[in-house]
């Protein structure tokens, strides 16, 4: 029932493009009357973007191993994923960075065209934008001083706890332990900073930059939260139905292919 409203939508919205005439800020070819062996980059292309013929993906690239600096530019598996997607959809690439609660107002307001920034999933992010596949998971965990009197999640009441603005680390420490126990920072590079400056008990992000800031900074461990399991997916405006599709469809290809598994391993490896 959901495929079908959303199916019904892009047609509207396709409609309603062509009629206004505003249909395809893109440049490449719509292929509408071709349904044969289509692939991504032959889908659907009545999508709006914001800049024409590239993707813009908004981001917080302070979320080593998903978006970081090296150097001038931004790396890690969103800015890889993206990339990719972008080739097959025939459009340049653009990353726009930015802090990490401002990323859905970018997207639904059209300034960007997605975002991805090893975002979960959360209902209440699902009534401003729409979101893709799922690409990838994350837990969130606690990053505690060795020594720390904080060895689970049960001892966090009480304690200051450090996080990222706007993440679910944020959303969840705040419904659970109250508004008095957080300390939030606008990087988690400089949560990570004032928990080893002794300003907080400790930081609740998710495992995978939680592991490289422990490899990063020494005298600091890995605890698992009591939360479960978040799924990590890219953000669309809710009026652009089509490039969601176009860009799931990409997605999909490079899930299936391997692609997406071969960046995330080049980024994470298993030990
Ligand atoms: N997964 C968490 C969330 O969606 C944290 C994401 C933070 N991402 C970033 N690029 N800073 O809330």
């Amino acid at each position: 029932m959901k495929k079908l409203s959303i199916a019904m939508l892009s047609m509207l919205l396709a409609g309603s493009m062509l009629l206004t005439g505003c249909g395809g800020g893109n440049d490449a070819q719509t292929t509408t009357d071709d349904q044969s062996d289509s692939t991504a980059s032959e889908t659907n292309t009545d999508y709006k973007l914001a800049v024409d013929g590239t993707l813009t993906m908004a981001t917080n690239a302070f979320f080593e191993p998903y978006e970081y600096y090296e150097g001038e530019e931004i790396v890690g598996i969103d800015a890889e994923v993206g990339k990719a997607i972008a080739d097959k959809l025939g459009l340049n690439f653009a990353i726009s960075d930015m802090e990490f609660d401002s990323i859905i107002t970018a997207v639904s307001s059209g300034k960007a065209d997605m975002g991805m920034a090893g975002m979960t999933v959360t209902p209440d992010r699902e009534k401003n934008v729409d979101f893709s596949r799922t690409y990838a998971t994350g837990v969130q965990s606690i990053i505690v001083p060795e020594g720390s009197d904080i060895t689970s999640p049960d001892d966090l009441a009480g304690k200051k706890i450090g996080v990222q603005q706007g993440t679910t680390g944020d959303l969840y420490c705040t419904d659970d332990f109250g508004e008095e126990a957080m300390s939030r920072y606008s990087k988690g590079t400089d949560a990570i900073m004032a928990l080893t400056q002794g300003k907080i008990d400790c930081v609740v992000i998710d495992n995978a930059p939680a592991q490289k800031y422990v490899e990063a900074n020494e005298g600091l461990k890995i605890l698992d939260t009591a939360y479960a399991e978040e799924d990590y997916a890219i953000a669309f405006a809710k009026d652009n139905t089509a490039l969601k599709d176009a860009v799931d469809a990409a997605l999909g290809e490079l899930i299936e292919d391997g692609t997406v598994q071969s960046i995330i391993d080049k980024y994470i490896t298993a030990d």
